[in-house]
């Protein structure tokens, strides 16, 4: 399996996706976001600094997520291949990743910023980590996987979505272009439904 960036809007669907592509493939799923909410679920010095910065949709200074990264993949489950999803978001970080490692794709999951409020507008996730839509759990209220019960993300609310989407189109957006310029970037028209999306997906990871 290759070393692969999901590239894509908050709430275009890059955990989801990525989740899947982890299953299939047997490669480690590396999303900063996660690293960061466990770090304040669990009140570490990390997570307290990080929780200003989420809460506000804006971005957790670079130094601390390429630090984060460059332990992650440092690790021996990432000798076969991995996923980040959410790093990188600025050229900075893009710039820190391609000192430590080698990155063969980045696939952009593009999807029009219309919808993107949509999905996160409905989104519940659970603790165990997974993520769900309103639209497809027909009222219920706890997690498939763990039974636990399902919550609202803090920065979902619609006043920090939109700084997030304005966070995006000025610092994360130009990486779209970085990974062009070296040739890698794959992109995959992200407005079906999930499994129309993997199956593309499946396509380009051969
Ligand atoms: P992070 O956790 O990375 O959030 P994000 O980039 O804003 O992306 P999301 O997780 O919100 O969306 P997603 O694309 O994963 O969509 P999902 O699959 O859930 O980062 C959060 C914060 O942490 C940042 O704001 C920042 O503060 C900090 N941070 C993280 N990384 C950082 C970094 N590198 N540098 C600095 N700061 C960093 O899907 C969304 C919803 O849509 C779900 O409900 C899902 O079920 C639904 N859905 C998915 N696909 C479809 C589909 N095809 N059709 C219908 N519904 C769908
Ligand atoms: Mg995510």
């Amino acid at each position: 399996m290759k070393n692969v960036i999901l590239l894509g809007a908050p709430g275009a669907g890059k955990g989801t996706q990525a989740a899947l592509i982890c299953e299939e493939y047997g490669v480690p799923h590396i999303s900063t976001g996660d690293i960061l909410r466990r770090n304040i679920k669990e009140g570490t010095p990390l997570g307290i600094k990080a929780k200003e910065y989420i809460d506000a949709g804006a971005l957790v200074p670079d130094e601390v997520v390429i630090g984060l990264v460059e332990d992650r993949l440092s690790q021996d489950d990432c000798k076969n291949g991995y996923v980040l999803d959410g790093f990188p978001r600025t050229i900075p970080q893009a710039e820190a990743l391609d000192k430590v490692a080698k990155i063969d794709m980045a696939i952009n999951i593009d999807v029009p910023f219309e919808m993107i409020v949509s999905r996160l507008g409905g989104r519940r996730v659970c603790k165990c980590g997974a993520t769900y839509h309103v639209s497809t759990l027909g009222g219920e209220t706890k997690c498939k996987a763990c039974g636990d019960d399902l919550f609202i993300r803090d920065d979902d609310k619609p006043e920090t979505v939109q700084n997030r989407l304005r966070v995006y189109q000025e610092q994360t957006q130009p990486l779209i272009d970085f990974y062009g310029a070296q040739g890698k970037v794959v992109d995959i028209a992200a407005t079906g439904s999930i499994d129309e999306i993997f199956a593309d997906v499946k396509k380009v990871l051969g």
